[in-house]
């Protein structure tokens, strides 16, 4: 697995935002599409793509274009729905498929409540939504899926990770090709599972409580 954690201030200045408590649900929202935005252009770095040529109005030009079959990408429900809109901005070619996960608050293991994706993934790129990496348990299962159903690829991008949940992610992965892009590495998790000093429930922050 390879990590790329984001260095860069507007990142920085974004996620401190993001993370105070006072921040309302509409900045949060606007925040985390904002965010998405700048993470997918290191994580589509390697997007598979094909030489095409066009003609400018002054002569003939070669250039790229985002090859088939076109990439997938995948929000885990509810929080990373948050990301999708700024994602297919960056890539509007890209085909939407939806993985709905929860975590048990007690045992922090994911339940899969909602699977809307493709069966056949052979030859596909998938990118992975969701804001948050705790335990790694939600990230793992859903790149399990991916790769199950014939993905080559998998690249998830995250605001916030854990240490744990990267390590988790690792390996459970291992001899995969997979790349996590985070905002920012976090300190750890605390008794309940939760990033530290991250932002909260995410979820909750988006969408309000449920
Ligand atoms: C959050 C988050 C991840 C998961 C991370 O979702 O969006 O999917 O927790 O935790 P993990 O790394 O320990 O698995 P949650 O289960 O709270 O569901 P929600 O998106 O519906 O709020
Ligand atoms: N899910 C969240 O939304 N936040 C955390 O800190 C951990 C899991």
């Amino acid at each position: 697995m390879r990590l790329h954690v984001a260095d860069h201030p507007l990142i920085t200045h974004k996620l401190t935002v993001l993370r105070d408590a006072k921040t309302p649900s509409p900045v949060f929202r606007s925040l985390v599409e904002e965010l998405v935005t700048l993470l997918a252009y290191e994580a589509t770095r390697n997007v598979r793509t094909e030489p095409v040529e066009v003609t400018t109005p002054v002569a003939r030009a070669q250039g790229l274009a985002i090859s088939e079959p076109r990439p997938l990408v995948v929000p885990i429900l509810r929080a990373g729905l948050g990301m999708l809109e700024g994602m297919v901005k960056l890539v509007p070619t890209a085909e939407v498929g939806f993985l709905g996960m929860v975590r048990d608050e007690e045992t922090l293991l994911p339940t899969t409540y909602a699977n809307r994706l493709p069966d056949d993934l052979s030859d596909r790129q998938c990118f992975v939504l969701d804001p948050m990496l705790a335990t790694g348990g939600s990230l793992s299962a859903a790149i399990q899926f991916l790769f199950d159903r014939g993905a080559v690829d998998v690249t998830a991008i995250c605001l916030l990770g854990a240490p744990e949940g990267v390590e988790h992610v690792r390996q459970a992965t291992e001899g995969r090709d997979v790349t996590v892009v985070l905002g920012a590495l976090d300190e750890k998790l605390n008794e309940h599972g939760y990033i530290v000093p991250g932002l909260g429930d995410a979820g909750d922050r988006l969408y309000g409580l449920v």
